[in-house]
């Protein structure tokens, strides 16, 4: 299996929200960069500073599954929301949990967090602070402007009161940030992110038998944002799995294709819910915006060292035989088996599940639509042949993983 470091997948990941908006191009990664730096001052020990980072790297995921007005990043009266929904996004993940914590209280006075400390331990309370600073300090920095106004930010937070931020966080601050590098660092954008936060942070492979895993439930990341795309990735995945055994592929190849398939939507962390939710066809330019999470897919899959790999199949997966797809133009003289069956695999899925403007189609409809898409050169009639023979099989298997992710789901929204 590929090997894939955690903060190279969890910086792609964040990258992947960038694009959502320009005005939060960065963010995540300048407030993980602030806190890395930060952490040093505090003489955090590496797990810390690692749990500090990744919940930089996603700290307001949430408000992307809200679909909150992002211009300003202040999503004012969602402080609390885009909080909670972050943290229940990724709490269920063991390497994402002290995090999660993190991003619950992101937003939180210090003084309530003294008042009502709950479950949580008091050192992550603490750290939650740090990060709610580091975050005050990026949108200090006045979004869209890129260098920052150093003085002026270092005189705002030494003004603010100990209800809001810890003390011990203010003074770690103006430490550090006496120093240009701690700026700097903040406004570099083009050195790669793990040469810029030093040997701080505890950098670990993700394990092997928990990379799939990692990849499942950030299937569920992308999919939770919209309740008509809720099971999507998991109905691919397993279709494409299916497909890769009938077509002979190896035990390997089966593994990198239910990566793929998790993965295959990562870019619809850029579209906006209102469109992934819209009841109805899409306008010309909203359909322009959806295509486009097939390149942000390629932007963020190869991006990560060890996904390299996977990002052909993964993102290809709107390309067509004939030339007419997305985001390239392929063809048959450069679209590879992977490609062909995760392309045959979502449409299967995309047709037989409920979508906002229409119920999922009957077996006999389904039949019927792939066997156009083939005769006009869509998709590769050997795969929809092995679809076709072995429907009932791949169907219930389809279905089954689709119904366990929807309770999965229902548990999520229900919390
Ligand atoms: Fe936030
Ligand atoms: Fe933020
Ligand atoms: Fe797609």
């Amino acid at each position: 299996m590929e090997n894939v470091y955690l903060l190279d997948l969890i910086h792609g990941i964040s990258s992947a929200l960038d694009y959502v908006s320009t005005s939060v191009t960065g963010h995540h990664r300048r407030v993980a960069v602030a806190s890395a730096s930060i952490a040093t001052t505090l003489g955090l020990d590496s797990d810390n500073t690692t749990d500090l980072i990744m919940a930089g790297l996603l700290h307001d995921i949430g408000a992307f599954s809200l679909d909150l007005k992002l211009d300003g990043l202040d999503f004012d009266a969602d402080l609390t929301e885009h909080s909670l929904v972050g943290y229940r996004l990724l709490r269920e993940h063991p390497l994402l949990h002290r995090s999660s914590q993190m991003v619950l209280h992101h937003h939180t006075p210090w003084q309530d967090l003294q008042d009502n400390p709950g479950e949580i331990a008091k050192e992550t309370l603490f750290l939650s602070n740090v990060l709610n600073l580091m975050d005050r300090v990026d949108i200090l920095g006045k979004v869209g402007i890129k260098v920052f106004d150093r003085e002026h930010i270092r005189s705002a937070i030494s003004n603010y009161s100990h209800v809001l931020y810890a003390e011990d966080a203010i003074d770690a601050f103006m430490e550090v940030s006496k120093e240009p590098m701690f700026w700097d660092r903040m406004e570099d954008k083009e050195s790669p992110m793990r040469e810029i936060i030093g040997t701080g942070f505890h950098d670990q492979y993700i394990p092997q038998d928990q990379l799939l895993d990692f990849s499942r439930f950030f299937s569920q990341i992308i999919d939770f944002r919209s309740r008509h795309t809720a099971t999507h990735s998991q109905g691919v995945a397993e279709t494409a799995v299916q497909l890769a055994k009938l077509a002979g592929m190896s035990e390997r190849d089966q593994r990198r294709m239910r990566l793929a398939g998790n993965l295959h939507d990562i870019g619809k962390l850029a579209v906006p819910v209102r469109l992934l939710d819209k009841p109805a066809k899409l306008e010309p330019e909203e359909y322009s915006t959806m295509q486009n999470h097939a390149s942000v897919c390629e932007n963020v899959l190869r991006s990560v060292p060890g996904l390299e790999n996977i990002s052909d199949w993964a993102c290809q997966h709107h390309e067509r035989l004939n030339g007419k797809g997305y985001p390239h133009g392929l063809d048959e003289t450069n679209l590879s088996k992977g490609s062909r069956i995760l392309a045959v695999a979502d449409v299967y899925t995309a047709i037989s599940e409920d979508r906002p403007y229409r119920d999922g189609m009957p077996p006999k409809k389904v039949h019927s639509v792939l066997d156009s898409m083939v005769d006009s050169g869509y998709l590769d009639g050997n795969i929809v042949n092995l679809l076709m023979d072995n429907f009932e099989l791949i169907d219930s298997v389809r279905l089954m993983a689709q119904s366990r992710a929807l309770s999965e789901f229902k548990r999520f929204r229900s919390k």
